[in-house]
């Protein structure tokens, strides 16, 4: 079976004093609570990466919500792959619906750090989405396999332990509207199937939703079968909560 995959997308949030506080109530819910066969992964904003890393708790890891697919260099305002990694930080997220659609990330540099990412030994949550005019007009199939396929058909199929799929419609992120149950299975297992026409060994890529997740709808979302897991906004602000959604999967 599949290890489960939890990821809390901090964003653009929190002060070191409030990212201090946050790990110390969640470190100490932690004592009472083991995940089993899950991965905990909190991804912190860039300021706050390498001050949580040393206040981690063995039951989850850190993660970069960004890095730029190069060496170093002059690169104002980037982080690369080999910093991250120096200080033993594993997975980056890449193609956010929000760096697509506000920083303009193409779905060239997608493609671009995700090989690197690969090359460079880090693990990826790869995210994909449709907006709503494109689910309206009934064309998210086709949308989402552009995006699988222009960042993910290069990919070495031994590395597919290495990626992990959030799919995110875009209308559902931090609006408050999930999608539809059937509208979520229908999807991871269209992205299963494109993840297989690629090459890819999709038996080892964790396919987890993204989209106003939080403790009330976890456990019905959670409990569709090809649902690995979650990648959490808003609600992983709150250690409690972000525990909740978990231990609603991990039972
Ligand atoms: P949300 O964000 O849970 O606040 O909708 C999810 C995400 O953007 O990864």
């Amino acid at each position: 079976m599949k290890k489960k995959f939890f990821g809390a997308n901090w964003k653009m949030n929190f002060s070191s004093h409030q990212a201090k506080n946050y790990f110390s109530t969640f470190n100490s819910l932690l004592q009472l609570n083991q995940f089993k066969n899950t991965d905990v992964v909190i991804f912190p904003p860039m300021q706050l990466l390498f001050f949580a890393q040393q206040l981690t708790h063995e039951q989850y890891c850190i993660g970069a919500q960004n890095f730029y697919p190069g060496q170093q260099g002059a690169l104002t305002g980037e982080i690369s792959s080999d910093m991250l990694s120096q200080d033993f930080i594993e997975y980056v997220i890449i193609g956010h619906s929000e760096r697509r659609l506000l920083l303009k990330e193409s779905d060239s540099l997608v493609a671009q750090k995700v090989q690197w990412a690969i090359a460079n030994q880090l693990s990826v949550v790869f995210c994909c989405g449709e907006p709503l005019e494109i689910r309206e007009q009934g064309k998210e199939k086709e949308f989402i396999k552009h995006q699988l396929m222009s960042a993910l058909s290069d990919i070495n199929p031994q590395f597919s332990h290495r990626i992990v799929v959030a799919y995110e419609p875009i209308w559902a992120i931090g609006t408050g509207k999930t999608a539809l149950l059937q509208q979520i299975q229908e999807m991871h297992s269209f992205i299963q199937t494109e993840l297989k026409s690629i090459g890819l060994n999709e038996q080892n890529i964790r396919i987890i939703y993204g989209g106003s997740v939080n403790a009330f709808n976890a456990t019905e979302i959670l409990s569709i079968p090809n649902v690995d897991g979650s990648l959490v906004g808003s609600a992983s602000l709150k250690p409690m909560e972000f525990l909740s959604i978990i231990s609603s999967l991990d039972k």
